[in-house]
């Protein structure tokens, strides 16, 4: 079973085109996705799951869309953190939280707080979040430590380097699961995946189920991993 899930919620747009629907509408149909997703990533015992909500890039989108998709974000952590504090999910954000509308930051801040206690399943939202962005500010506070003496180059180890992203405690994602037919890897968690298998689908993120997951996670299991060895 892969520890840690890691996917890129993608098709939101066209799902709603193919409805006549706004892009918004797509969006809050793709976290209908996402709390089928929780769900069925706890009943099958995986422990991390890892959602790329909103990147460093999407602020080139219309403002309407950029606001819904703010909008989608509060309600989220202010409408789950009840159900998923009983059900043993614990959640947090990643990204440059500075960068977020305050409502948004407040919710995420609180939602993170109140369900810090969990372990069951570590839910983790990536919203303003580029992954070249996440290395570049772990180089900036490493060349500040060797800077002020604190420590010398021959120092920053991987594991050091890695102890300077978002989330040093969260393993890296065994599977990474994009579907929409895309497959590119679009800036999400570049340093993490280095050795991350891929499972790509054609099917929108709406219209994702349970069952989808539960396809990949057999893909998953039938691959054999070798991290550069013979196996
Ligand atoms: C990509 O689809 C999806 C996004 C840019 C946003 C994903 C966000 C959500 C599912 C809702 C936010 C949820 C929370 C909890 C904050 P796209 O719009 O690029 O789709 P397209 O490629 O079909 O246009």
């Amino acid at each position: 079973l892969p520890k840690h899930v890691a996917i890129i919620m993608d098709g939101n747009g066209r799902w709603a085109q193919r409805r006549g629907l706004p892009r918004a509408a797509g969006h809050r149909a793709g976290v209908e996705a996402l709390r089928r997703v929780v769900a069925a990533c706890k009943d099958l015992g995986i422990e991390y799951l890892t959602v790329f909500a909103f990147s460093t890039e999407n602020w080139k989108r219309p403002g309407e869309e950029v606001d819904a998709l703010m909008s989608l974000a509060v309600e989220y952590f202010n409408r789950e953190i009840d159900v998923l504090r009983a059900r043993g999910v614990r959640i947090r954000v990643i990204g440059d939280m500075s960068g977020l509308p305050g409502p948004v930051r407040e919710a995420a801040t609180r939602a993170a707080q109140e369900t810090a206690g969990n372990s069951t399943l570590n839910l983790t939202i990536a919203l303003n979040y580029g992954g070249r962005m996440e290395i570049c500010r772990a180089a900036r506070e490493l060349a500040s430590a060797v800077k002020s003496g604190e420590m010398n180059p021959e120092d920053i180890t991987e594991d050091v380097f890695a102890s300077r992203l978002y989330a040093p405690d969260i393993p890296d994602p065994d599977l990474l699961i994009r579907p929409s037919g895309e497959m590119r890897i679009s800036n999400f968690l570049l340093w993490q995946c280095a050795y991350t298998e891929m499972w790509f689908s054609s099917v929108l993120w709406p219209d994702f189920s349970a069952e989808h997951l539960k396809q990949a996670v057999e893909d998953f299991r039938r691959r054999q991993r070798r991290f550069g060895g013979l196996g």
